[in-house]
């Protein structure tokens, strides 16, 4: 038997618990766990199969001054029944007590701290099946940035913004926090007036006076969703309907240039229910934060986060929005269950990003976003080397910790292995395959085994031939890249790449060629620029191109990038600049390293740079470059 508890779904009609958040009529899912080997996340100290949480409800209060958030936190726990302890996931909570639902006292001990996974919280529950945690996040949070109002478009009101993925929910929720594990959740949470709150839920109801200036929010949750994805952010926030279901959150002097950039995403949702089957959360709202978030998108159910260095002016990079929005699907709905398989929610989403991309923008953009996508895998298993167990999909357990992986690998390779198999067995099947993958496996985890097992029952259905051409293990478990590859189109890129190739051979540019590409023929042109270049040369490109100029945040890198690694004087203030109003990691990181890279040269910039910029950035992306820098406080 796969699942612990023997039926594959509870249903509990309205149990409602520990608030009001849900109607009368709804449901409550309780998702089954997965007990195999393969399954289990050596990142939580949780025991699920003995005591789990299945719904947290948060009553909290935001401190902007203390840069803390406080309250309490309600967990609904499934034990068996002899169970008499829970053990829980924190990072650095400050816990005064736990009581039980009646509110008596019970005993809890913190563990002793482990790296990178902090410290277990062993409550004994006694026959409690709701428990009750009164707590305080640490200052430093890693989860939580709090940005004061300069770092915010504003200029005038503080910020704070979640990121939970993969175990920072850790750092400010004490709950279960592994993806195996899914909870429904509700929140209450108050904040200083004229600040708003907004959460990964629908919200309930509107904002309510909460005494001495501040307001309380409220939301609810009630599909069990991977505990990473509870996220909020509070600030300065204004909404604009994008559509029926769609719509954005920013700071009001962001928000035309947000709903212009975002105008496509009703269309985006409805290319991927017609893909894959129905969009099961609601509604897709998305909040466009400050340039320190640390990531271009998550994809926090109901609230897509992003980056507002994707806002280009020519929706060139909503790439990213198909992407957060695909994992409604390919992770939020499916999810990995443990860290060593995220390409499952990564690879797909990629995969399937592309096809809403086909779906709204048309073929010939999704086949040079593929073909990108396709040469950076490439590119990775070239360097990484092909017998090196990292460039396979499902990380084994000595490769797989929860910050592990290379991308190239987890969403590159991933988005081509699921390509593959679409083209050996047509278009109409795999989409049908795909789309009972997520309806069979809704609300549930999933290992690389279970993804396998499915195929195999559902699309290879004993065909031996397509078994042998398919190659799935391979794809899967081996490392480097299996021969039966679907590679890109030769066209996508055929007169970006004869340029790149005159450029190198006889130094001739074409600014014309260039004003008219789109954003993934210059990238491309970029890429397949010589690697050594003069400063002459340099001078040139940025001349004729306007690259240090470019509005374009992906083009603008890619220069910085290339004109570090060549110790391009004039680049410098340039990269002061966009390393000091961004804190993407995929940005922020490879320009740190592209100077470390220039030793004598770049170090002294880098770390000129560093100690002006390091405290703007979020706790993820001071943790990557601290170790690229050297930095050592
Ligand atoms: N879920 C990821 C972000 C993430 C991954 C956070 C792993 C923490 C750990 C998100 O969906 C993502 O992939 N973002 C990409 C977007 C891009 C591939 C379009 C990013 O941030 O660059
Ligand atoms: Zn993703």
């Amino acid at each position: 038997m796969r699942f612990a508890l023997s039926a594959a779904f509870l249903l509990l009609a309205a149990c409602n618990p520990g608030g009001e958040g849900l109607m009368e009529d709804e449901e409550v899912i309780v998702s089954p766990i997965l007990t195999s080997e393969d399954a289990k996340d050596p990142a939580t100290f949780a025991e699920p199969e003995v005591a789990r949480v299945t719904h947290v409800a948060l009553d909290l209060a935001l401190d902007f001054k203390a840069k803390t958030v406080g309250g309490t936190a309600t967990l609904d726990i499934l034990a068996e029944p002899d169970a008499d302890t829970v053990v829980l996931d924190s990072d650095g909570l400050r816990i005064a007590k736990v009581t039980d639902g009646e509110g008596h006292a019970l005993p809890f001990t913190v563990g002793e701290r482990v790296e990178g996974k902090g410290e277990p919280v062993t409550v004994k529950m006694g026959a409690a099946r709701r428990i009750a945690v009164t707590y305080t996040s640490a200052p430093g949070a890693e989860a939580l940035q709090w940005l004061a109002p300069q770092q915010t478009a504003g200029g005038k009101l503080p910020y704070l913004f979640s990121q939970g993925q993969p175990i920072l929910n850790r750092s400010w929720i004490p709950t279960q926090d592994s993806p195996g594990i899914r909870q429904s959740w509700e929140a209450r949470v108050t904040a200083p007036k004229p600040l708003t709150v907004v959460m990964s839920g629908l919200r309930v109801g509107e904002p309510a006076d909460a005494g001495e200036g501040r307001r309380a929010f409220s939301f609810r949750m009630n599909k069990p969703v991977a505990p990473y994805l509870i996220a909020i952010a509070a600030g300065d926030l204004e909404f604009r309907a994008l559509g029926p279901r769609t719509g954005v959150w920013t700071e009001p002097a962001m928000i035309d240039r947000a709903a212009k950039e975002l105008e496509d995403t009703e269309a985006m949702v409805a290319a991927a229910e017609e893909l894959y089957g129905p969009y099961r959360w609601g509604r897709y709202d998305m909040i466009v934060l400050p340039p320190s978030f640390p990531y271009g998108g998550m994809e926090n159910p109901t609230l897509t986060f992003l980056t507002p260095t994707f806002l280009a002016g020519d929706k060139s990079l909503t790439g990213l929005v198909a992407h957060e929005l695909a994992h409604s699907w390919s992770g939020n709905l499916v999810t990995n269950a443990n860290w060593a398989d995220s390409w499952l929610n990564e690879g797909i989403t990629s995969y399937f990003e592309n096809r809403i991309v086909e779906k709204v923008y048309g073929r010939k953009r999704a086949e040079q976003e593929a073909a990108l996508s396709f040469a950076s895998m490439e590119d990775a298993i070239g360097e990484l080397g092909s017998d090196n167990m990292v460039t396979a999909l499902h990380l084994p357990p000595d490769e797989a910790g929860p910050d592990a992986g290379e991308s190239a690998i987890i969403y590159d390779k991933g988005a081509s292995f699921m390509r593959t198999v679409e083209h050996i067995v047509g278009r109409e099947k795999f989409d049908a395959w795909l789309r009972q993958w997520f309806d069979s496996h809704a609300f549930q985890p999933a290992t690389s085994a279970l993804l396998l097992e499915d195929m195999h029952a559902n699309l290879v259905k004993g065909d031996a031939a397509l078994e042998k051409k398919l190659a799935l293990d391979a794809w899967v478990y081996e490392p480097g890249l299996p021969d039966n590859v679907a590679r890109p189109e030769a066209a996508a890129f055929a007169g970006v790449d004869g340029a790149a190739q005159a450029y190198a051979q006889h130094g001739t540019l074409d600014a014309a060629a260039w004003g008219a590409w789109t954003t993934a023929e210059r990238l491309r042109f970029l890429s397949r620029l010589p690697k050594k270049l003069t400063t002459a040369e340099l001078a040139e490109l940025d001349r004729t191109l306007g690259l240090s100029a470019s509005g374009n945040n992906e083009i603008l890198f890619a220069w910085l990038e290339l004109a570090l690694a060549n110790r391009y004087q004039p680049a410098v203030p340039v990269a002061e600049r966009f390393l000091a109003s961004v804190g993407r990691t995929k940005f922020v990181r490879p320009l740190f390293e592209a100077l470390m890279e220039q030793g004598s040269w770049g170090e002294p910039i880098a770390r000129r740079i560093y100690g002006k910029t390091r405290s703007t950035y979020h706790s993820v992306t001071q943790g990557a470059v601290d170790k690229v820098v050297g930095w050592d406080g």
